[in-house]
């Protein structure tokens, strides 16, 4: 039996997949890989955390520059110190209004107690990228695509072999200090944190927008911001 056969306690995701098209185990991985915030404490084995990075640098990258660095955080100080750096993060969140809807109180809540929790995370993955493509002029518009490439691999391989994990941008009220925890030098950026855990909720298909609100075919057509569109849920 399949990782993504034993965590499943909800439908794969492919509810809305084309028709015509038989999904494979990656479609039905990518389809389910929602972000997983509540994370058991128990450890993830070295093997598997080093199978996310070697997904992480399959992604594409300019010229195969292959910009991506890696910071896999496991230190239990290290984590609290940048649990600490992240309480900015935290009032930020407590500072917004109401929410809009359910949904967005959920994700607030969620994400406040992933950030309060990070600590707690087994492995924090710290997804960077080096300034230096092109070589003749480095151009961040390069760097960050490479970021989330390799995000979104781990992401999926993250999904794919049982383990829950979110992309999160919460260093980027509190950059600075973070910064300093990992020993960046100059030239490296953060471009996500992504905690990784073994899932303490069921995996459970991503809703997102239907296709027709969200492709333009050979030109764009209608005025219409996407977010106008009908909720997803
Ligand atoms: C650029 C970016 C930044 C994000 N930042 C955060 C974050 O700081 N904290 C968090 O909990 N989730 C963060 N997320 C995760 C999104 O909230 C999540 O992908 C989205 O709500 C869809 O959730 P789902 O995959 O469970 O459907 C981020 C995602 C992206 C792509």
């Amino acid at each position: 039996m399949s990782a993504i056969e034993r965590t499943d306690a909800a439908p794969a995701g492919l509810e809305d997949f084309p028709p015509g098209v038989e999904p494979n185990e990656t479609l039905r991985v990518i389809g389910s890989a929602r972000a997983m915030r509540r994370l058991r404490p128990d450890p993830v084995p070295d093997a598997l955390v080093r199978a996310l990075v070697w997904a992480g640098t399959r992604a594409a990258s300019p010229n195969n520059s292959q910009l991506w660095r890696f910071v896999v955080v496991r230190d239990a100080d290290q984590k609290a110190a940048i649990g600490g750096a992240l309480e900015r993060f935290v009032r930020w969140i407590d500072s917004l209004g109401e929410p809009a809807d359910g949904r967005d109180a959920h994700i607030r809540t969620e994400a406040r107690h992933l950030a309060v929790s990070i600590a707690d995370a087994p492995v924090l993955l710290v997804v960077c990228a080096e300034h230096s493509y092109p070589e003749r002029g480095p151009d961040l518009r390069y760097l960050w695509p490479a970021v989330n490439t390799a995000s979104q691999n781990v992401l999926v391989a993250a999904r794919s072999l049982g383990l829950g994990a979110t992309l999160t941008m919460m260093h980027v009220g509190n950059e600075q200090a973070v910064r300093d925890i990992l020993g960046l030098p100059d030239d490296v950026h953060i471009g996500t944190m992504i905690p990784v855990g073994w899932p303490d909720r069921p995996f459970g298909p991503v809703r997102r927008r239907p296709l027709d609100d969200v492709v333009h075919h050979d030109r764009w057509r209608g005025g219409g911001h996407a977010r106008d569109a009908k909720d997803p849920q």
